[in-house]
């Protein structure tokens, strides 16, 4: 089938990318010139695991184009709106890239074109689209709106495009659920040329849900808010434990061996970011009030996540006393591992906060240095961990990558000022730690010092905590 993607973000591109991996004829169009030549010259504008492979294999074969909005909506018979709807200072989603698509498809589309949002919008979007084309389409053109959320994580957008847990359709006519249905029956049925597996075929078949577009553009909204809620409420329980001696790690355990509350999102840090999570929960709660509802357990959600940074700041003043003049070394930048993007990432406001008092940050991140730098300018970025490590008075882990697992611990020890390490995603075992040399303070959990008796913990690579809490023994 030829599908038109608009936009070649993280969503747009993945979706362009997999559709066209999956046997379609895509076009994928972008708005930002300098993009969109990467683009056609072959660059990446992003890093996202498994995408430049599956791009470089799916344009050699001729089913995957790039160029201009325009150029988009006359290609596909079946349009993806997949542009940004980034958060309005009053916490709406700002939606006018899919009203300048909408104008576009309008003026310029002919036939019949399925209209699908893919970007995250607000309830009754689609009804807005609808009306939208119905007011200003010119050469007779016959539409439906459907609306089909994305459930990408950065990082691992590729594998969860292909390999979904569910896919949700909204849509107002059978004509659109069969064109829907039509476009994804190779990853329903599992029947591809998988790029990451080679017995990925064996698994489980998604559940095809299909709904009214109303309910779907819900569906995306409330799992959001319902993943960062679960995410504050473990950062309160730790919090509390951190209060009474108990261990964060084992009361997750405990929780998530409960299948109704299940493991995954239960891993407690510095708050969540990246550029969903907090502009959707905020847009959510904007979307509730305006229709009469106060959701504000969200607002607690919120509350919680912005006193993530200041509480681990916190934890570095008490380690260090003075933070002024001392040389930290932050290991990580992105908002989680596995992406470049630094968009509402923690370590934007942990560094300004220990920069503001004086820090010298020494920082190193495997792929989100160039991006942070607009936003951290006055810092020193660092080719490797252990030049970030070099006279470090405490080194501050942000982000979990895997890398910082297998690091040489005799050669840091030999290179800090002060071995101590302030570790904001619970990376490691303490016990594991402190038998290298260091002071470790994670969270949630109790400290431990360099000597300590040996615990019984294996250090694990980080990214394999994602989505499941790690057994730790006693
Ligand atoms: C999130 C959702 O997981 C996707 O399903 C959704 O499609 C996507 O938003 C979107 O709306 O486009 P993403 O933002 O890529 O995906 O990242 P997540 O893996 O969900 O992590 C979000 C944040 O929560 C990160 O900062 C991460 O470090 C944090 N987090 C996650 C925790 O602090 N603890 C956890 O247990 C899990």
């Amino acid at each position: 089938m030829k599908i038109s993607v608009i936009g070649a973000g993280y969503v747009g591109l993945t979706t362009a990318a997999c559709l066209a991996q999956i046997g379609h004829d895509v076009f994928c169009s972008e708005s930002e010139v300098e993009k969109l030549s990467k683009l056609q010259n072959g660059v990446m504008p992003l890093f996202e695991p498994y995408l430049e492979d599956v791009i470089k294999g799916v344009r050699k074969a001729g089913r995957l184009h790039f160029g201009s909005t325009e150029e988009g909506i006359v290609w596909g018979d079946v349009i993806f709106i997949c542009v940004g709807t980034p958060p309005l200072a009053n916490g709406d989603a700002d939606l006018s890239a899919i009203e300048g698509v909408a104008r576009v498809i309008a003026k310029r589309a002919m036939g019949y074109r399925l209209v699908t949002e893919k970007s995250t919008v607000p309830v009754q979007t689609g009804a807005q689209l609808r009306k939208h084309l119905a007011v200003h389409s010119t050469n007779g053109l016959k539409y439906d709106v459907a609306s089909n959320p994305e459930f990408l994580r950065e990082g691992t957008s590729v594998e969860d495009f292909l390999h979904p847990d569910r896919i949700v359709i909204g849509v107002d006519s059978p004509r659109a659920a069969e064109l829907l249905r039509e476009i994804y029956e190779p990853i329903v049925k599992q029947r591809f040329t998988c790029p990451i597996h080679s017995d990925c075929m064996k698994r489980k078949e998604p559940v095809f849900l299909i709904t009214d577009t109303g309910s779907a553009e819900l569906i995306k909204h409330a799992s959001n808010s319902f993943l960062a809620m679960k995410i504050s409420f473990i950062n309160m329980v730790a919090n509390l434990c951190e209060a009474v001696g108990a261990d964060v790690s084992k009361v997750a355990q405990g929780m998530g061996l409960d299948p109704r509350i299940g493991p995954a999102f239960l891993n407690p840090g510095i708050g969540f970011g990246g550029f969903c999570f907090p502009k959707d929960v905020q847009a959510f709660i904007r979307i509730a009030e305006k229709s009469g509802c106060d959701f504000s357990l969200l607002k607690e959600v919120e509350k919680i996540n912005r006193s993530r940074v200041e509480h681990f700041v916190e934890k570095v003043r008490k380690e260090l006393w003075v933070v002024r003049g001392k040389k930290i070394a932050i290991w990580g930048l992105a908002f989680k591992p596995n992406t470049d993007d630094v968009r509402f990432a923690p370590s934007i406001a942990l560094v300004k906060s220990l920069v503001d008092e004086g820090a010298h940050v020494r920082a190193y991140d495997p792929e989100a240095m160039e991006k942070a730098k607009s936003a951290l300018p006055n810092i020193t970025y660092c080719s490797n961990p252990y030049e970030a490590a070099e006279g470090a008075d405490a080194i501050v882990i942000v982000t979990e990558w895997d890398e910082f697992g297998q690091l040489d611990w005799d050669r840091l020890l030999s290179t800090v000022e002060q071995p101590l390490i302030v570790d904001g995603r619970n990376v490691f075992a303490p016990g594991d730690i402190s038998r290298k040399g260091f002071r470790y303070v994670s969270i949630g959990r109790a400290d431990a010092s360099p000597c300590q008796p040996a615990v019984s913990e294996k250090i694990e690579s980080p990214s394999s905590r994602a989505g499941s809490i790690r057994e730790v023994s006693a």
